[in-house]
Parts: C-alpha cells; structure tokens; sequence
C-alpha cells in the first residue's frame, strides 16, 4: 500500500455486513464473523504499517444484545479467539489494545480475557486499537453523566467547572484524539449509536462493499477519498486556506 498523503491520526470502522456476507453464500451468519474477525488483522497491519496513531473498530452494540442467543454466544466466542491469536501480534508490533464500552455487561471469563490483554499490552505505544464492546454512544453518554453527577455531589467538581473537555473526560475515549475519519461497510448510511459524541466533525466514508470483502485496495480507497476532503470545523474555506484558527476577525 502506497503512503497517500494525508494520514489520519484515529481512524474509527463500523465493520459491517458479515451476515449479509454469508447469506449470500448460503452459509451461517457466524461464518460471516469469522470472516470479519480474519479481516480485522489486515486493517490492524495496514494501520500499523502507514503510522496511524488509533484505529477503533465496532465489534458488539448495546442493540446487537438482543440477537438470537446463539449468535450472541458465537460472538463472545470469536472475541476471545481473536484476542487469543492477535495477542502475539500486539506485542511483536507495539499495539496497545483497549476496550471501551459497558464491560459489566459481559460474562466474568471474557471480561477478564479483556482485562488481561488490556494489561499485557498497556505499555506499548506504537499504535493504538481499540474494540467497542457492548457499545453504545447514548448509554457511554449516561455512565459519563452519572459518574459526573457524583463528583459534583461530592463536591469533587463544580458545576460551573463543567465544560466539553470536562465532559469528555469522562467517556470511555478520554486520552483519545476524537476520529479524522468513519468508514461504515456494507452500504448502510448510518452511525447506529457509534460515538455519538466524538464523531462530531469526522469525515465519513461509506462503501457497498461488505466487511469480509474490505479488502487492502478499498481501504487504500478510503484513505484516497480522506486525502481529497478539506476540513472546515465551521471556519470559511478562505479562513482554512490562510491557515487561520479562527480565533476571530
Ligand atoms: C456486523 O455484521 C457485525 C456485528 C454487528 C456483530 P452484521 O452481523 O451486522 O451483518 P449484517 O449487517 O447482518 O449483514
Ligand atoms: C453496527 O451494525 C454495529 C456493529 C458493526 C458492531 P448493526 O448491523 O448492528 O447496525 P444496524 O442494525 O444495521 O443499524
Ligand atoms: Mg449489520
């Protein structure tokens, strides 16, 4: 893969389209996971390879709880081989691995799989990846209001010392640089409750391709079509090309 020009610091994915993957093959949907925890590994080294700083992947929604059961199980399942075969990867190529998301929801075994590889790799600083588990932009948004409520009951944190950063300090991404760029596969055109908050002034690119087929061109496609935006945060094109912040006049 080709250096393209622009790289951005926090790429977040929503990895979707595994079901649909494998019922287009007349195979069980969880075949379609499989296939998708297989590609995860590509876009790790890809990311890895070209210095971006944080990839952060959607893996499991506060929704998708309510499938069948037995996808659910097969799910949990997956996540621990990955994290199990993934491991020696990590360590060898310096990436921390991090988890946001309601741990509690999960049964005790694979929270401290979690756990575990959150702490064998908390000291590597190459890159950053992340898994959203049991994640849900609103409810990440509630468990940070209602740790926020606390301390101003506690008389820890004055109201009027709440601000946006105060906020964010209190999600689970707090130490991470908001995302430059979402891609979503599989042709669907919505967030489905992923970082509601961070993903305020990301640039988003959405392609038909299902997760297992994303393959290294498509996201060298992404990364093309992330070189070609131009980022305003609200200022005027001319403000940007004179390489004002903004700060007024
Ligand atoms: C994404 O693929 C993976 C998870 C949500 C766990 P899906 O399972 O949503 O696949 P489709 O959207 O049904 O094809
Ligand atoms: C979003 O995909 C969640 C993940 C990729 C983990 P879904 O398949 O759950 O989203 P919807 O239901 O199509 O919005
Ligand atoms: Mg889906």
């Amino acid at each position: 893969m080709t250096k393209s020009i622009q790289i951005p610091q926090h790429i977040a994915i929503i990895m979707d389209g595994n079901g649909r993957w494998a019922e287009k093959r007349f195979l069980p949907r969880i075949a379609g996971h499989r296939q998708g925890a297989k590609n995860v590994r590509m876009v790790v080294q890809a990311c890895r390879r070209l210095g971006v700083d944080y990839l952060t992947l959607f893996a499991f929604s506060t929704e998708n709880w309510k499938r069948p059961r037995k996808e659910v199980d097969a799910l949990l399942k997956l996540l621990i081989g990955f994290l199990a075969d993934e491991m020696p990867e990590m360590l060898t190529n310096g990436i921390r691995f991090n988890v946001i998301g309601d741990l509690d929801m999960f049964p005790a075994r694979v929270r401290s799989a979690l756990i575990e590889g959150m702490e064998r790799t908390a000291h590597l600083k190459d890159m950053v990846l992340t898994l959203a588990l049991s994640y849900g932009g609103r409810d990440e948004i509630v468990r940070a209001v209602r740790h926020l409520v606390e301390k101003v009951q506690e008389g820890a944190l004055p109201l009027e010392e709440i601000d946006e950063s105060v906020l964010a300090d209190f999600l689970d991404t707090r130490n991470m640089p908001d995302p430059d760029l979402l891609i979503r596969t599989s042709g669907e055109q919505r967030i489905s409750n992923f970082l509601l908050w961070q993903l305020a002034y990301s640039e988003i690119f959405f392609t038909e391709v299902t997760w297992p087929e994303f393959d290294e061109q498509q996201f060298q496609r992404a990364l093309e079509e992330y070189g070609r935006r131009q980022r305003r945060f609200g200022l005027t094109q001319a403000q940007i090309l004179a390489g004002n912040d903004g700060g007024g006049r």
